[in-house]
């Protein structure tokens, strides 16, 4: 049977994608009308069987409320969420959260000091390590996927769970343990966000310092495998491995710091929207937040480089990133630019507080042939660099210790 060419009917021209097909959108669960149980999303074909579908709770026909670029939200269902994704089309997915915009403007704007650690920032850097993150990166990519809707990714989510308690354990002073705590940020889809936070000892001062990376994965086709080893496996260990050198420090912060591990970004910024939007409403002060979504990629033939992404980013802390590139990390930045609603940073500033985001290298020499998709693992080439992931690790080391300040234990 001959794929068919469907527009989208919801979406009345706005963006008028072409897809080819074996199904009709909107039909239930059972979307297939082909002879095969097959569907073609950009040009590949993937396993759309009912078992193909077991272990997830994904129903495809559900309506969700979609929001893209410079346009009033539609409603889509996931079917058509997952086209839309598979033709490049960024958004977030407001269906539980439509009423983000400007929900902190409580808290005025921050000012922010320049590098002047040196000396913590560095002693602190000296200890970060590759082991720590390639032994978690080979586990967190060995299951089937992290997708936020299936039974893997809740798995998935659980383990990492576990090895941040146990590096907790492991590596905080007593004294720090006390400052600590590890919760899960609830989700209705099952899988959770993460939040580990070491409390900070001013008095007058509670504005959080945010340090994020996504601990879910997709395929294009949410069913088939994805081991997310840059997207986003790569960020969830390297400021894991920056929460444990500086643990390990005895790293007191003057403001609190927290670490953020979201579910679903995938499916339209999901955690991040709904953790935003909670401390929006208990009037959190949110200082600074800083995404890693791929820290792991260095393309052939292209000098390494640090990603500082310049739009729908807070410019002021983005210049403040810049000057810790240039003090502590052994390798340049280069600007570059990703587009609407490109990672969870975007759920922060829509929220209204202020948000960075960094990534492995240009946006355009990142590792786009391989996300998404079966192949995002660590051995599928040697442009997959550990080495490289350190530097981020070093970035946020400098950005923890920069902006929440280092008290005495
Ligand atoms: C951290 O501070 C918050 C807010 O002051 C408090 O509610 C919480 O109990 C503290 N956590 C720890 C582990 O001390």
């Amino acid at each position: 049977m001959k794929p068919f060419i469907l527009l989208f009917p919801l979406v009345g021209g706005t963006f008028a994608a072409s897809l080819n097909a074996y199904y009709k959108p909107g039909n239930g669960q059972r979307v297939l009308n082909g002879p095969s149980d097959e569907i073609i999303l950009n040009g590949q074909t993937f396993d759309a069987s009912p078992a193909a579908m077991n272990g997830f709770s994904l129903d495809l026909a559900e309506k969700r409320l979609i929001q893209m670029e410079g346009k009033d939200p539609i409603w889509m269902t996931e079917l058509e969420k997952i086209e839309a994704k598979a033709n490049g089309i960024r958004f977030f997915d407001i269906t539980d959260n439509p009423t983000l915009d400007g929900f902190a403007s409580v808290q005025g704007t921050p000012t922010y000091p320049t590098p002047r650690a040196y000396e913590q920032v560095t002693s602190v850097i000296k200890t970060l390590t590759t082991d720590g993150p390639r032994k978690l990166l080979e586990k967190f990519t060995s299951y089937w996927t992290r997708y936020y809707r299936s039974e893997t990714g809740a798995e998935s989510q659980k383990w990492l769970l576990s090895q941040i308690e146990e590096i907790t354990a492991e590596a905080a002073h007593p004294q720090l343990r006390g400052l600590i705590s590890i919760d899960e940020f609830p989700h209705s889809w099952g899988q959770n966000t993460i939040i580990a936070r070491i409390n900070g000892s001013s008095l007058t001062d509670d504005r959080i310092v945010i340090i994020a990376a996504h601990l879910d994965s997709t395929n294009m086709w949410p069913f088939s495998p994805a081991p997310g080893a840059d997207d986003d496996g790569s960020g969830t260990v390297t400021i894991l491995e920056s929460y444990r050198a500086l643990l390990a420090a005895g790293f007191k912060p003057k403001r609190p710091v927290e670490f953020h591990w979201y579910s679903a970004e995938e499916g339209g910024l999901l955690g991040s929207q709904a953790v935003a939007k909670s401390y929006a409403a208990r009037e959190l002060k949110v200082y600074a937040m800083s995404q890693y979504d791929m820290t792991a990629w260095v393309k052939a033939g292209v000098r390494e480089e640090i990603g500082v992404i310049t739009d729908y980013v807070n410019p002021t802390l983005t210049e403040v990133n810049k000057q810790l590139i240039d003090a502590y990390l052994d390798v340049p930045y280069v600007e570059t630019e990703c587009g609407y609603a490109c990672s969870d940073h975007a759920s922060w500033a829509k929220a209204g507080y202020p948000s960075i985001f960094t990534i492995e290298s240009a946006f355009k020499h990142a590792n786009l042939a391989n996300i998404h998709s079966a192949r995002d693992r660590i051995d599928i080439s040697e442009e997959f660099s550990f080495d490289h992931m350190l530097e981020f690790s070093k970035l946020a080391v400098a950005f923890a210790i920069e902006l929440a300040g280092w008290d005495k234990l």
